[in-house]
């Protein structure tokens, strides 16, 4: 396992320093390390004490203090870091940026660095347009700066238009992004003891379409369920969980804000996406109701069909010739029951996994189960050469107005292709 990545995030003067807050935390929960610079102006927004606390490191804040440049100088601070992250980059700090001006701790360490550098911009919509703001940012893409776009919407200062800070799971993203995501920063790239990462360390989408889902919640069961017996045995199937955490990681790409409800699976949780972890097929139906409401959802989890009866307390022994028998009872159809629902997602997508007669038993389940489309694929082949478990996946896509067949490819792949089309139904509603 690679070191875990470590990122020095710097705090600039906006409202929206309140969300670097929330930022730290999605760091920290994906496995990374920050230590906090905050400008004198960021200080009047949050206050060191909260940033240390959610960094659980010291937070610097001034060019001249004694201690920390005998404890680790600013070259040092500057240096040691994966990655530098401006968030939010104000007007103000981006200009600096541009001239080389080197007048406080944030400034000196971004003209001192030699680590790749990340600038969030978030300022007042009229700043955002200004001609000088404009110049400055195309100046730091030349100079090798990433800069994200602003979001688009109302602002703190009542305005509306381009300039709010993107939200803390995007920025999450794009951090992973710029760290080629290897294994060990948000577990999103690169080979893990599992396999591959969902997205292979690939953004899903061109810069220029910029989070087209952002606004909308997507929820996505994925991974098999276990149907416990007694204490140490249950009911499982072979179901990797990959298929559904790859669609989550390319729904979060997207810009969605992402619930994947997730059975018992040893996979790392993609970036910027809430995991919610269930072991039966019960739990799963709990779990996917409680986050609703959500404008898509995307059922990849190979649901028990069955689950026993009732579950014995202690270990059922081996005692006598015949076997315990097991009693069992039919497990809720979740995605059934999303279609009935009052709340019911505007588009619902059920996975089918099928031996044989693909398309014909995915256009029957599409009617009884009352969803908008069903992704069949050809589970069928030899137990370590199937779909199931695999890395990749072959899919017919059925809808109410037709069937598109995509030959073997990646389930990374799959994720990428289907979130592009769930992007491209939700801008013709
Ligand atoms: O009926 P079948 O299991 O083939 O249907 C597959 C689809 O239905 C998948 O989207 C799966 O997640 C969903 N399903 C469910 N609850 C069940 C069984 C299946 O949501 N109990």
């Amino acid at each position: 396992m690679a070191k875990s990545k470590h990122i020095l995030l710097i705090i600039g003067g906006g409202i929206a320093a309140y969300k670097a807050a929330e930022l730290i935390r999605l760091i920290r929960k994906s496995g990374m390390t920050v230590r906090c610079v905050l400008t004198e102006s960021g200080a009047q927004f949050v206050t060191p004490m909260t940033l240390a606390a959610l960094s659980e490191n010291e937070v610097h804040t001034t060019l001249w203090s004694l201690k920390d440049e005998a404890e680790m100088g600013h070259i040092q601070l500057s240096r040691e870091a994966d990655l530098i992250v401006i968030c939010p980059a104000t007007a103000n700090l981006l200009a600096k940026m541009v001239g080389g001006i080197a007048d406080d701790l944030a400034t000196t360490l971004l003209l001192a660095t030699d680590s790749p550098v990340l600038a969030v911009p978030a300022m007042n919509v009229r700043m955002w347009q200004h001609a000088a703001t404009q110049r400055n940012i195309a100046q730091l893409r030349k100079d090798g700066i990433k800069v994200m776009h602003p979001d688009e919407g109302a602002m703190a200062c009542g305005e509306f238009g381009p300039g709010r800070l993107p939200e803390p799971e995007a920025i999450l993203s794009e951090i992973v992004r710029q760290l080629g995501g290897e294994p060990g920063s948000a577990g999103l790239a690169g080979e893990n003891e599992l396999g591959a990462n969902p997205l292979d360390g690939q953004p899903a989408f061109a810069p220029d379409q910029h989070r087209p889902l952002h606004g909308k919640h997507v929820l996505v069961t994925a991974g098999p369920t276990h149907e416990p017996i007694d204490p140490v045995r249950y009911i499982a199937n072979r179901s990797s969980g990959r298929q559904g955490f790859a669609i989550a990681a390319a729904a979060a790409e997207a810009g969605a804000r992402v619930t994947l409800v997730a059975g018992p699976v040893h996979l790392p949780t993609p970036a910027g996406v809430l995991r919610v972890d269930v072991e039966t097929a019960l739990e799963m139906e709990r779990a996917v109701q409680n986050a609703l409401p959500a404008e898509v959802a995307i059922m990849v989890a190979a649901v028990a069909d069955w689950r026993t009866d009732s579950q014995a307390g202690q270990k059922i022994k081996k005692e006598g010739a015949a076997p315990a028998p097991l009693q069992l009872t039919e497990n809720p159809d979740i995605l059934a029951g999303l279609a009935r629902h009052e709340q019911r997602p505007g588009l619902l997508i059920g996975f089918a996994a099928e031996t044989e007669k693909i398309a014909d038993h995915a256009k029957a389940k599409l009617e009884k189960k009352s969803c908008d489309w069903i992704v069949a694929n050809d589970v069928s082949g030899p137990v370590g050469e199937s779909v199931m478990g695999g890395a990749d996946n072959s899919v017919h896509i059925v809808t109410g107005t037709g069937t598109e067949i995509w030959e073997r490819l990646p389930k990374a792949e799959v994720a990428r292709r289907l979130v592009a089309k769930i992007i491209e139904e939700l801008a013709n509603v």
